[in-house]
């Protein structure tokens, strides 16, 4: 019998030019039901910019700033999650994302490890969180990761990349204001938009897809194709409202479909490397003809129209533990390898066969 699964979504959002500014007023209604403070994850390239000034601070709310330099690590979960305890006696109002999918998952994962104890490297993994978390809001401000809408706050721990995966993970309330793209550098933009282009591909190309993931994910790739291969460039004005809908319907595609081979290879890329997950997904996507066809052609077109040089031979001065232990993180993506490759996928796939994948990137 199959085994259905009861998913949830974010409870509110908002989007919109300038859909930033209700902000304000969505937390003053939390903090009359819990009376105490915001804390505040927020992107540092936008320190003394004016989106500081408009972050609507009030009482003991606070900003922790933080670089994107690294993917999320377990070890800075905890550590926050700690300097957020230790410094108040009681729990926040909220925990709000504001910046790219490192700042969301950090806001997610961090409304998690509030109320649940104990490394967060321990609930890397399906439903293995016990206690919901306290309020969570993501505001992206760069379109595409999906982070904002997926019931997974994505880490890489000490042993593995793995999201912490619940339903409690999904943010409560999300803001999706273009505007605050406007300032994002092309080559960032585009790397970060393929991340839906990929999801929506391969949402659709996958086994576990269903009309319910189907709609989303055609929908998700649809804009992409417009605003990646219609647009005369990247910077077109409806381009960062059509992708910023891309991401939302992309991660929607995902909740009840799977992502496949690329996002599998990107993260034992980015757990061995420290890869950003945006150009981790399009190094691995760039050599996966053999998996996507036509999508890796389309892909390839993108990269013409919007003259992006990926990084190539990333991996050719890389002793062959290393190319083992990227193969070793991404073997063990099951989920991800039963969607693209079916029940049969370990007859199809093996650690020598990734071995070769990692050495081509
Ligand atoms: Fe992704």
């Amino acid at each position: 019998m199959t085994a259905f699964r009861n998913f949830c979504s974010v409870n509110n959002f908002v989007f919109g030019k300038g859909s930033f500014n209700e902000l304000g007023t969505i937390i003053e209604k939390r903090r009359v039901e819990t009376p105490s403070f915001f804390v505040y994850l927020v992107d540092e390239v936008f320190k003394g910019k004016v989106l500081e000034q408009r972050i609507p601070l009030s009482g003991d709310d606070f900003i922790i700033w933080l670089g994107t330099q690294d993917e999320p690590k377990t070890s800075k979960v905890d550590e926050l999650t700690q300097q957020i305890l230790n410094d108040y006696e009681e729990l926040p109002a909220g925990v709000i994302g504001i910046g790219g999918g490192i700042m969301m998952d950090y806001a997610k994962a961090i409304s998690l490890t509030l109320t649940n104890p104990g490394p967060s490297e321990t609930y890397q993994g399906l439903d293995l969180i016990k206690n919901k978390g306290v309020w969570s809001a993501c505001i992206p401000t760069i379109a595409g990761t999906g982070a904002e809408v997926s019931m997974t706050a994505v880490l890489s721990g000490p042993e593995k990349k793995l999201g912490i995966k619940c339903d409690y993970t999904v943010a409560n309330q999300i803001i999706l204001d273009p505007e605050l793209c406007e300032g994002v550098p092309a080559p960032q933009r585009f790397y970060t938009g393929m991340d839906s282009y990929i999801h929506a591909v391969e949402a659709l190309t996958g086994h576990c897809r269903n009309t319910f993931g189907d709609a989303y994910g055609e929908k998700s790739l649809e804009m992409c194709q417009d605003v990646f291969l219609n647009y005369e460039n990247i910077y077109h004005p409806e381009a960062d409202e059509k992708l910023m809908v891309a991401s939302y319907l992309g991660g929607l595609s995902l909740t009840y479909s799977q992502v496949g081979v690329c996002h599998a290879l990107s993260y034992g890329l980015a757990h061995v490397l420290g890869t950003h997950h945006g150009i981790a997904n399009c190094i691995c996507f760039n050599h996966l003809e053999d998996f996507y066809g036509e999508y890796v052609g389309e892909f390839h077109k993108m990269l013409e129209l919007h003259n992006i040089e990926l990084p190539q031979g990333i991996t050719k001065d890389l002793p062959r533990e290393k190319l083992t232990e990227m193969a070793n993180v991404a073997y063990a993506l099951d989920h991800m390898w039963l969607h693209a490759l079916g029940d049969d996928w370990q007859q199809k796939i093996d650690i020598e066969m990734l071995e070769a994948l990692f050495a081509r990137l």
